[in-house]
């Protein structure tokens, strides 16, 4: 049974135990519906507790439900029976009391926490407004514009905050239940406040609404949900409680079924399979106590970071003392910057540095259940390395490297124990970016995997297994990427318009501005390479601006100029006479483009080039690519990634605008595996099951 109930005297204890986190799916309704009814018949009982079993409170509607047709007891009816009971509910609330769990808990008379329990209502984020009354009952309970912040960010708050807000009745440290049932034995003697419902909201002047209409769209950028929240609570503000609650549904039930919530909860699905791939089961992973990284510089300090939040003792190795010493105050420099924005404790920066130990010698590694190696992006190099770690690590010591576009198998060829190497592929700046390709080579041991996997959950980071190939998943789409936006340059495109379609439609940043901003250099460097190989990269206008050291920002010029000092970009007719130059000798025809012409030509390619990584089995799913995108590159989120949006824009339609792109030669062919995917619509969900 989801829902029981046991007596302590005059007390009901009822109790929601629906693991894995209390989800309000029909059945459990049902139940708290028949218990609300029983208990209002039962003159014996005077007051209720509401507490979950497990690891949370309710943590809101079952979101696996939202692709069906609601089924009753509808969860607003549900609140509003609770907060119609004769007798007094007490929300008892551990863990997360989180959208319809929190407006479960609004509709009973009053809520106690423990101090470690937050509350809110993220339902913005799955693309639809709360449901439940929340954008009503809030702003009676905690004001308008501490309901905004709530509902419009989805941000969840800790349980003091909450009742400094009104919005909780009392907070204990323990022994939650004990607490919650003396409350309720007291309560019949308490001065109660006023309720939710009984209160009153003085309606804002229009300049109000107005002001946080402006800030809201500003933040949500293209999302849907945060301003119709904002909408509904206007409404609770200027209507009466039964109309504001009837006004909040029926946007709810509209949003529900939009393009933008669909492809948010395919996001929140897919995160949340990232972590635990099926085809790990009861593969144990190994324990991780203690982490070694070697090279100090951009990325190794990020990782340490990173491995340093999550509460790992970390041993940095740098190869000499100056290099050292660089690397330590590099580690230090990204735990002072997080205190100074307020991430951390200010006192958490010795506390952070004081769980790192930094040396010269390799042999301080001896005892690390894993080593990440960061050193120069260098074959030679980083086999030297590895080939030290094998005379002094551990043997079951998971070895792994963070690089970028080498082979790990060539990285591994000398090691002694291959099936303990591993590629853990960060992105920069480690210790913010939640992405981490996990990259096996073929003598990797599933164990070795399950331990990368293991490894992101401990970081909070999201981890998508990836295939060897140039690039793996992230850099390979980021190739092109940059090589399509060049080809809109070529053929009359400038890269203020590119970057400007390509922010519009959600990017957080324009190919070209993210180019001046990471440094053009990385990239010509692999180029480079890539000729070394024999490939013929396509960057005509980049390889320009390199030969004149327009590296970017921090060479005050690339695709754009800066002023002294400035982050500012500026059109620069330098880069435009190279584009005409560029253009003239690539014989593309020149076109006008508007911002959905631009998305076409940059993100189709890119949807082409993803299906020709499936078909290359580098990613397993359409969805890992997903993941990749949104939480690598700030592909937006509520368009479900890159490969979710192609499907919901419709496959043949992507496949008729590729062809006609390739016709233009503004594009590659488009690969079989998309082709045929145009026959059901979809592509498939696990290319590595089904084809092996
Ligand atoms: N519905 C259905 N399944 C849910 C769920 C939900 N609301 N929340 C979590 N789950 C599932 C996850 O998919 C996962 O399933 P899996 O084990 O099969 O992969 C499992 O529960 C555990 O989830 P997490 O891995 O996220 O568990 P954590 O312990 O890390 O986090 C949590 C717990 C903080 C509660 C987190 O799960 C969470 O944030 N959940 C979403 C909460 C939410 O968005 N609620 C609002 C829903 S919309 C709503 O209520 C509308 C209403 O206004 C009408
Ligand atoms: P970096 O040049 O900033 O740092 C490399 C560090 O390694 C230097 O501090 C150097 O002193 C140290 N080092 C070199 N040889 C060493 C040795 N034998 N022993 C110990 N330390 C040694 O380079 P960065 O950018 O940190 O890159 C490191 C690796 O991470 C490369 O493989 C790169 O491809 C990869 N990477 C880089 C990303 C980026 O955006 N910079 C993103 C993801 C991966």
């Amino acid at each position: 049974m989801p829902v029981s109930i046991s007596r302590e005297g005059v007390v009901a204890i009822v109790t929601v135990d629906n693991p894995p986190v209390n989800a309000l799916a029909q059945p459990v309704r049902q139940a708290l519906w028949d218990t609300v009814e029983a208990l209002d018949a039962d003159a014996s009982v005077h007051s209720v507790v509401l507490i979950c079993a497990g690891r949370t409170f309710i943590a809101g509607a079952d979101v696996s439900e939202f692709g069906r047709p609601p089924m009753p007891p509808h969860l607003p009816d549900l609140v509003s029976r609770i907060e119609a009971a004769t007798k007094p509910w007490i929300a008892a609330i551990h863990g997360s009391a989180l959208g319809g769990g929190f407006e479960i808990a609004l509709g009973c008379r009053f809520r106690v926490a423990l101090a470690s329990a937050s509350i809110g209502l993220p339902e913005v984020t799955l693309g639809i407004v709360p449901g439940a009354g929340g954008t009503v009952r809030t702003p009676r309970l905690a004001g308008v514009e501490a309901a905004i912040d709530l509902v419009t960010t989805g941000k969840p708050i800790r349980a003091p905050r909450a009742k400094a807000l009104g919005l909780v009745d009392a907070i204990y440290e323990e022994d939650l239940l004990a607490a919650a049932i003396s409350f309720a034995e007291n309560v019949v003697t308490r001065q109660w406040p006023a309720s939710a419902r009984e209160r009153l909201l003085t309606p804002q002047p229009t300049s109000f609404w107005e002001e946080n209409e402006r800030a809201v769209a500003k933040r949500s950028r293209g999302e849907d949900a945060p301003l119709r929240a904002l909408a509904c609570i206007r409404q609770a503000t200027e209507s009466d409680f039964s109309s504001a609650l009837a006004f909040e549904r029926e946007i709810f039930l509209t949003l529900r079924g939009s393009a933008q919530a669909t492809a948010l909860r395919h996001v929140f699905f897919a995160e949340r399979a990232a972590s635990r791939p099926a085809e790990l089961k009861g593969v144990e992973p190994r324990p991780i106590r203690q982490v070694g990284v070697i090279g100090g510089g951009t990325m190794g300090a990020g990782i340490a970071a990173t491995l340093r939040d999550a509460g790992l003792p970390v041993v940095l190795i740098e190869r000499d003392e100056a290099a050292l010493q660089r690397g330590l105050a590099n580690l230090r420099g990204i735990f002072e910057a997080a205190a100074k924005r307020g991430r951390i404790a200010a006192d958490d920066v010795n506390e952070r540095m004081a769980g790192v130990t930094g040396s010269t010698d390799e042999t301080y590694l001896s005892h690390a259940d894993m080593v990440i190696e960061a050193v120069f992006e260098d074959l030679a190099v980083k086999k030297s390395v590895f080939a030290r770690l094998g005379e002094v690590c551990r043997p079951d010591a998971i070895l792994a490297t963070n690089t970028s576009y080498l082979d790990p198998q060539l990285i591994a060829a000398e090691l002694v124990g291959p099936e303990r190497f591993i590629g853990l592929h960060f992105f920069s700046p480690a210790q913010i970016m939640k992405l981490l390709e996990i990259v096996p080579t073929a003598d990797t041991a599933p164990q070795a995997v399950a331990t990368g996997f293991a490894l992101a959950r401990m970081l909070g980071k999201i981890p998508v297994r990836a295939g060897i190939c140039d690039g793996f998943i992230g850099n390979r789409l980021l190739k092109t990427t940059r090589m399509q936006a060049e080809r809109v340059l070529l053929s009359g495109g400038s890269p203020s318009q590119v970057d400007a379609a390509m922010r519009a439609f959600g990017m957080s940043m324009g190919p070209f501005e993210a180019q001046d901003l990471a440094g053009l250099d990385i990239a010509a460097f692999q180029r480079k390479a890539a000729r070394g190989r024999g490939e013929a990269p396509f960057a005509p206008v980049a390889e320009r601006l390199c030969a004149l050291g327009r590296f970017g920002q921090k060479a005050g010029g690339g695709w754009y100029d800066y002023g002294t000092g400035s982050r500012q970009p500026q059109p620069s007719n330098v880069v435009a006479d190279h584009i005409a130059a560029a253009a003239a000798e690539a014989g593309l025809a020149p076109r006008s483009w508007s911002n959905a012409d631009i998305v076409d030509a940059i993100v189709l390619p890119m949807v082409n080039e993803g299906a020709k990584i499936l078909e290359d089995r580098v990613a397993l799913r359409p969805a890992d690519i997903d993941l990749v995108e949104i939480h690598g590159y700030g592909f937006p989120r509520w368009r479900g990634g890159l490969m979710h949006w192609a499907e919901a824009r419709g496959l043949p339609d992507v496949v008729g605008m590729l062809d006609r792109l390739a016709e233009l030669k503004l594009a590659e062919p488009v690969c079989e595996l998309l082709r045929c995917s145009t026959v059901t619509g979809r592509l498939p969900t696990s290319y590595l099951r089904r084809s092996s």
